[in-house]
């Protein structure tokens, strides 16, 4: 058994195929340059973080989570994934939990947020965070605040 190629393509065709396709591509790279980003936008937001008012001036693109950890230097807030999957940056805003990587911290004009840093101080910690310590819940400890977050939201929708 024989097999034949119906396929045949002389070298001069060849080469001459490869400068148009290099030379579409080069087109192509040239059409595809980025566009120059706009001036960043700016506006601004007063919320009280942890009983404390709180303005800031920020770029609208801003997240709560960036602008807690960026701006106000509040740090117990993780970013994990910043895709709202893991829960590590998890804060307390009107009593609810939300992942504060999935919003942009202008929403939240005149909110009341509580974040890990509002939940007592080390000698005086909150039940949650006391709890956690006692059952020694910390794991790697990184996402632990916005674990804490959840389980203290959850307890206020449900009275606790
Ligand atoms: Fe993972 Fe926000 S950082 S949910």
């Amino acid at each position: 058994m024989q097999f034949t190629s119906e396929f045949e393509l002389p070298r001069r065709d060849l080469l001459a195929g490869a400068v148009v396709s290099s030379t579409l591509a080069k087109a192509g790279s040239v059409a595809a340059q980025p566009v120059a980003p706009a001036a960043a936008a700016l506006s601004n937001v007063t919320f009280t973080v942890n009983g404390e008012v709180r303005s800031l001036k920020l770029d609208t693109r801003t997240t709560l989570l960036d602008a807690l950890r960026e701006h106000l230097q509040l740090t117990g807030s993780k970013k994990g994934c910043d895709h709202g999957q893991c829960g590590a940056c998890t804060v307390i805003v009107g009593g609810r939990r939300i992942n504060a990587c999935l919003s942009l911290a202008v929403m939240h004009e005149g909110d009341s947020i509580t974040t890990i840093e509002g939940l007592g101080t080390p000698d005086n910690l909150h039940a949650m965070p006391a709890a956690f310590v006692k059952q020694d819940r910390y794991q790697c400890g990184y996402c632990t605040p916005g674990q804490i977050c959840s389980s203290v939201a959850m307890g206020a929708l449900n009275g606790g």
